[in-house]
């Protein structure tokens, strides 16, 4: 029997490039500042990085408004500074993914360029999604809708005479243009996007939208209008059925490179629909959003678990995990932040890593960085205006990484002008302090992954639950791991075994309210 795919049960680090570490003093993050940084990821013990969008981009949207998907932006170094980052990372063992943006081009790039030039009817405007408007002068959208971060999903283009003229779709911000995938030459391109990035040593992709690209014929409207950044699966800007045909395509080139995955950001909640994602021959992974939309609730976690392996059993495909990523905000945050947030995030990290499969970990997690609350004037998210500033958007988890010292930029950068700004009281949650202390939520992590790499009780995908007493659940791997969560008021009792790990410090032998532990037993 061949052994399974590194990927299978693979720890994922989500790195937010412009976050996570600035090498030339410019208040952002980029490669090199990553490439200095990866002894951090190296004693964390993780198998891959996934490097959000590092190609050029006017930055519109940071960089999932891609100019040139086949050069690297001279913000985060150029491609000089790429091959620097593959060539480190691997010399470590650390695969290296990066972000693919399949849905949409940034309004720079010269395609767009070139369909705005070329006027109305022409073949250059075939890439995108260009329409006539309704209404007599044609003043109103083609249909009724609204892009994910608030307002129409059209804009009005002024033609090269100078009038008002066609309308393009953008179910993002106006400055990312919709591809029409009907049109050959935009998979073409992407082939060669893909091909150039797998030669050059990447160890695979995470697709961006890859529940959209595909629209209605006809682009017929939306029942209702849909909120900004929000997912229903009644929606018929996404999730059309002609999309798996793209996907079937990118599987045939990527399996040309024999090792290299596939992760798929696809935000379809029912179990069917999304499993036909994860089909022999379309993606290897499929992100599972169900943790990140629930409260820290024995029935609710216990059901979206349940809930998720049933999904993913559907095609025999490979579990996926996450807590938080650059959408959707910190998981301390979530479960009520501070003291009480912080032990809720480090139980629910090791309910996650005890589950069979591969897991996505967001840079700073491992420090249980929350959510920071920005000032109007420094938010930069373009939900924020298109919203009417009244959604505040995604940059309060992207704030950048407190590596050392006492006060801002935290050996982020070397100018405190970073391009956020980051908390003072951040001080205690630095690299450098938590490193030095054996209690601190890094050295847990790096305890639970520690143990998740080594420890053959982690062997064998198949998963029992026990009963658990009141607000608590448990899980045993056939492999012999049980894990508990006490997510309930009251201390309950350790399930049988040997405990090998905890989340917080046992109370008279108990395992106090929000908080876990692994224990491990003979298999059987
Ligand atoms: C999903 C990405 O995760 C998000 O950050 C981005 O804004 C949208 N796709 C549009 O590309
Ligand atoms: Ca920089």
């Amino acid at each position: 029997m061949s052994p399974e795919p590194w990927w299978t049960s693979a720890v994922f680090y989500q790195v937010y490039p412009r976050s996570f570490a600035d090498s030339n003093g410019d208040g952002i993050g980029d490669l090199d500042g990553l490439t200095a940084r990866l002894g951090h990821l190296q004693e964390l013990g993780v198998d891959a990085i996934w490097l959000n969008p590092v190609t050029v981009s006017p930055m519109a949207d940071h960089g999932y408004d891609v100019a040139d998907p086949r050069d690297i932006d001279p913000l985060f170094g150029g491609l000089a500074a790429f091959e620097r980052l593959v060539d480190a990372a691997h010399q470590r063992g650390i695969k290296v993914t990066m972000d693919v943006v399949p849905n949409h081009t940034s309004s720079q790039h010269p395609w767009f360029q070139a369909a705005l030039a070329a006027g109305p009817g022409t073949d250059a405007r075939e890439r995108y999604y260009f329409r006539d408007g309704r209404g007599p002068s044609g003043k109103r959208p083609p249909n009724n809708w609204t892009s994910v971060f608030g307002g129409p999903a059209w804009t009005r283009v002024v033609e090269p005479d100078g009038n008002p003229g066609q309308w393009y779709l953008h179910l993002f911000d106006a400055e990312q243009p919709d591809l029409d995938w009907e049109h050959p030459d935009v998979f073409d391109d992407f082939e060669k996007t893909l091909r150039l990035w797998l030669e050059r040593g990447v160890d695979g992709f995470r697709i961006d939208v890859a529940h959209g690209m595909a629209k209605p014929p006809g682009l017929p409207d939306a029942k209702d209008d849909i909120k900004v950044l929000h997912h229903s699966d009644d929606d018929p800007r996404f999730n059309h059925p002609s999309v798996h045909e793209i996907h079937r395509g990118i599987r045939t080139i990527v399996d040309d490179y024999p090792g290299a995955v596939t992760v798929g950001e696809v935000w379809v909640m029912d179990n069917i629909r999304w499993a036909e994602y994860l089909r022999p021959d379309e993606l290897h992974l499929g992100f599972n959003f169900r943790l990140t939309k629930i409260e820290f609730d024995a029935g609710e976690i216990h059901a979206a678990i349940r809930n998720s392996l049933k999904a993913t059993a559907i095609e025999n495909a490979t579990p996926t995990w996450t807590l938080s990523n650059h959408d959707v905000g910190r998981e301390v945050t979530r479960y009520g932040g501070g003291e009480i947030g912080l032990r809720r995030a480090r139980a629910m990290a090791m309910v996650m890593l005890a589950l069979p499969g591969a897991v996505f970990i967001y840079n700073g997690a491992e420090l249980g960085l929350p959510d920071v609350e920005l000032p109007d004037e420094v938010l930069q998210d373009p939900t924020w205006e298109r919203s009417g500033r009244t959604e505040r958007g995604r940059d309060k988890c992207r704030v950048p990484i407190p590596w050392s010292g006492d006060a801002p930029p935290f050996g982020f950068s070397t100018t405190a002008d970073t391009w956020l700004p980051m908390p003072a009281d951040w001080a205690t949650l630095t690299v450098e302090k938590q490193d030095a202390d054996p209690d601190s939520t890094l050295s847990f992590f790096r305890r639970a992954l520690e143990l998740r790499r080594g420890r053959g009780e982690f062997d064998n995908t198949e998963l029992e639950w026990l009963t658990p007493p009141k607000d608590a659940l448990i899980f045993r791997r056939a492999g012999g791991l049980v894990c508990a969560l006490n997510a309930g008021r009251r201390p309950i009792a350790l399930p049988d075994g040997e405990l090998i790990l905890a989340s917080a410090p046992l109370v008279d032998g108990q395992l106090p309210p929000d908080a876990a532990a692994w224990l491990v037993r003979s298999p059987g």
